[in-house]
């Protein structure tokens, strides 16, 4: 009986722990609908969101594995910002990692204030920048004189200067030597033109400044060097630095091209400066203030991928940014001293090095910046390729520019829309400094005079209407 008991009992208690774990079951079955359809409207909300930013950024296709592909590459942060640049390739694979630059969908910029670093490519770059102002009616701030404003100090008279063609107080483009000063710049550009300077791997640099200097402009101090290693001036240099630029002669910055110019032209304070090169502190605060004046800062080591991040930064467009080399190494005779080669051992380098300790300290913080930047951009082998097989074709057309073909034509592609390269073109381009700088100085010059004549003419008009009525 009690047997039975129990069964009957352990029976009703079983049928309890199934009833039990059936109602466990249905409301874990019930909590699982609700975590599918929060899951599932995760999804879609994803999917909307996607959807929202495929028609914001570009109102272009952008393939789904978009996504997974920045995931993996948390690096590219351009991909999260919307891209300068014009038409995307059409349908090539490049759609497939990176949402694709679009030119035109952002204004260029037109102001551009560029340090003209002495004997760093920055010629070339001042090339465009005028061809640039030349193609808007931009307003460049040139000497009266020659194409220098003052390498001597950081002033900018405004009688040494052409006036605003438009009689305004503030220009558009610098790219003419003066040397660096953020308040001296202010007064005659805004704050919101980009600042923009190039450098050069500072050894390169020196010699290059020491060859152009000693056989074209030679100062008494770069004679003095000459004369103490006639035979071999390029390793006497390296060797001896000092006989070529005193330290003490600071004050004249016009026979200063060989002692740390690009620190210099960038507006280096040279109080005690021979004594200054071992302060670590004063270096750094110096690159500090670079680093917070100055947008970008190009590496002419690197110059077509300088010139596209350039491009990439102020929307211009491919045309804008083509060129030909001025400006170039001064060639020496093939007996020249100037041809020996610098005997680089390692106490060479290193008395060279503690010589130009702030052109090396300037270049090596800037370099990986340069590095980290292009890294950070998407495509952008592929825009710096295609970029130089158009250079390719530019300087074949110009140097062979006859009337049998009026024009380069440069066919619309993935980075480009299509252009033309005429042989005017190539002239600008081909032009030594001193003669573009002429042509822009006398157009703006014509233009002031326009200008001038035309507002004095509204004026009688006015004049003569308002004594009539
Ligand atoms: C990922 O980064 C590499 C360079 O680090 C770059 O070449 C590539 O285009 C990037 N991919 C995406 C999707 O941004
Ligand atoms: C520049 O100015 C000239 C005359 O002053 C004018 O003919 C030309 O259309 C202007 N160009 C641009 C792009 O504004
Ligand atoms: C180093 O430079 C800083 C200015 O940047 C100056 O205040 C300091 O006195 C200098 N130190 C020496 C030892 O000259
Ligand atoms: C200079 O040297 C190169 C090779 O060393 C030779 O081909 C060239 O003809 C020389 N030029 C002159 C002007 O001597
Ligand atoms: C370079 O310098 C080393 C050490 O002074 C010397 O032995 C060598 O001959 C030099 N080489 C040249 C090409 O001048
Ligand atoms: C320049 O172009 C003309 C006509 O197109 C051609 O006959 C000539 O061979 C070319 N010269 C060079 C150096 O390419």
């Amino acid at each position: 009986m009690a047997e039975a008991g129990q069964k009957t009992h352990s029976a009703h208690n079983g049928c309890k722990t199934i009833l039990r774990t059936k109602s466990k079951l249905k409301i874990l079955f019930l909590r699982q609908k609700r975590r599918l359809c929060f899951a599932l409207s995760l999804v879609a909300m994803v999917l909307i969101l996607h959807l929202c930013w495929v028609s914001y950024v570009d109102r272009l296709v952008i393939p789904f594995p978009f996504y997974l592909q920045l995931w993996r590459n948390a690096s590219c942060l351009e991909c999260l910002r919307p891209m300068p640049a014009r038409t995307g390739p059409q349908g090539s694979d490049h759609q497939a990692r990176c949402p694709v630059p679009k030119y035109g969908a952002f204004p260029e910029t037109r102001q551009v204030v560029f340090a003209k670093v002495h004997k760093a490519a920055s010629s070339t770059v001042q090339n465009i920048l005028l061809r640039f102002a030349m193609a808007r009616n931009l307003s460049v701030l040139l000497p009266n004189h020659k194409a220098t404003i003052n390498q001597a100090s950081p002033y900018i008279d405004r009688n040494a200067v052409v006036p605003h063609p438009e009689g305004k107080t503030m220009f558009d483009i610098l790219c003419n030597h003066v040397v660096y000063d953020e308040k001296e710049i202010s007064k005659y550009f805004p704050e919101s033109a980009a600042r923009v300077a190039i450098i050069r791997e500072p050894m390169s640099q020196a010699l290059s400044a020491l060859v152009y200097f000693a056989t074209r402009f030679p100062t008494r101090e770069l004679w003095r060097g000459l004369s103490k290693h006639p035979d071999d001036p390029v390793n006497g240099f390296l060797n001896h630095p000092e006989d070529f630029s005193s330290e003490t002669s600071q004050t004249n910055l016009e026979e200063f091209f060989v002692n740390n110019r690009m620190s210099v032209d960038l507006g280096l304070d040279l109080l005690d400066f021979k004594s200054s090169k071992q302060n670590q502190s004063k270096i750094r605060s110096f690159l500090k203030r670079l680093e917070a004046e100055f947008d970008l800062v190009l590496i002419s080591d690197y110059f077509d991928e300088s010139i596209i991040l350039l491009r990439r930064y102020l929307h211009w467009s491919m045309k804008d940014i083509v060129y030909l080399r001025v400006n170039t190494a001064y060639r020496t005779q093939n007996n020249s001293v100037w041809n020996r080669k610098p005997n680089l051992t390692a106490t060479t380098v290193s008395t060279f090095r503690r010589w130009a300790i702030y052109d090396y300290e300037l270049y090596e913080h800037f370099l990986p910046i340069f590095f980290k930047k292009l890294k950070s951009e998407c495509s952008f082998h592929e825009e710096l390729n295609a970029f130089r097989l158009i250079l390719k074709d530019v300087v074949t057309y110009c140097s062979n520019a006859t009337a049998a073909k009026p024009h380069l034509l440069v066919p619309e592609g993935a980075w480009n829309g299509e252009f033309t390269v005429s042989p005017s073109d190539c002239r600008l381009m081909a032009a030594p400094e001193e003669d573009l700088v002429e042509v822009v100085r006398q157009t703006q010059r014509r233009r002031r005079a326009e200008f001038f004549r035309e507002s004095r003419r509204r004026l009688s008009k006015k004049f003569k209407t308002s004594g009539k009525s």
